[in-house]
């Protein structure tokens, strides 16, 4: 497709209104608008739920359609790793942190499926939302270090009007469950409460955000951080706007979510 330019927006499927936005994201970049589906058996670990992740090619394909999607790319699992296919892309750092820890295979299969999709489609743009704070760090770092020209363009996190950030997995939450998963917000709210009147100690903030997920049912923790935006690593104090991030299980679902942290400004120096 020459003398255009074209934005891609990579997906697992199961599209909801975070994905409807970021397709918007790249309608706005672009001449030619490209969107994937395929859910990567590599991103997943053993005992992960590559096989019940939930999927819906034929409603996906209206969706995509109605965001301006030009074309839909849903390659089938023996096209991207036919038999024999052994090359797979780490990264020393950024993969250490926060779900790299729980998940230490999965940001390869990440990079290795994102690296692929980059040489298929060829886009200017790729489009990634910031929910996926640490996936969308580790594929810019990849992006650079590959040297693939393309721009990486990060999109905000879309919430239901009750604070719960969209997600494929939120469909496997009972209604209960559901009720409980409004904690991880809540407890970034907070948060975000705290710094804003006053509290710099990174410690306090983990331990008020930890109650507050404990306190509902059927709630796991997984982890609960707060580090510096652009290296991942842990800080203690709230000097500088830094990202809270947190992993949760309700019920058997693992949910993530993530803010900033934003120290108020001090007007008098
Ligand atoms: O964020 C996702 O849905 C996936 O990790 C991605 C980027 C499409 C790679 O499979």
């Amino acid at each position: 497709m020459q003398g255009f330019t074209i934005a891609f927006v990579p997906t697992m499927g199961y599209l909801h209104e975070g994905h409807i936005s970021l397709m918007e994201k790249g309608r706005q970049l672009a001449d030619v608008l490209i969107a994937s589906i395929f859910v990567n058996p590599a991103q997943f670990g053993p005992g992960e739920d590559y096989d019940a992740y939930p999927r819906n090619p034929q409603k996906d394909s209206a969706l995509a359609q109605k965001a301006g999607v030009d074309v839909l790319f849903m390659p089938e699992k023996n096209q991207l790793y036919p038999e024999k296919y052994e090359t797979y892309i780490t990264q020393s750092n950024l993969p250490r942190f926060l779900c790299g820890l729980s998940r230490p295979t999965h940001f390869t299969g990440v990079m290795t499926i994102v690296a692929k999709l980059f040489n298929i489609v060829k886009p200017h743009y790729a489009v990634f939302g910031q929910k996926d704070y640490q996936q969308l760090a580790i594929i810019r770092k990849m992006t650079h270090d590959l040297n693939f020209d393309i721009k990486i363009v990060g999109a905000p996190i879309v919430r239901e009007p009750d604070g719960l950030a969209m997600s494929s997995r939120n469909k496997y939450l009972s209604p209960e469950q559901r009720r409980s998963a409004l904690a991880l917000s809540r407890a970034l709210a907070q948060a975000q409460q705290s710094v804003a009147t006053g509290e710099i100690r990174a410690s306090a903030l983990i331990e008020t955000a930890q109650k507050t997920i404990t306190s509902v049912r059927e709630t796991a923790i997984d982890y609960v951080v707060i580090g510096d935006p652009e290296t991942l690593e842990e800080v203690s104090v709230i000097d500088r706007p830094v990202l809270m991030a947190l992993a949760v299980k309700v019920g058997q679902t693992r949910l993530i979510d993530n803010c900033i942290l934003s120290p108020p400004v001090d007007k008098t120096s």
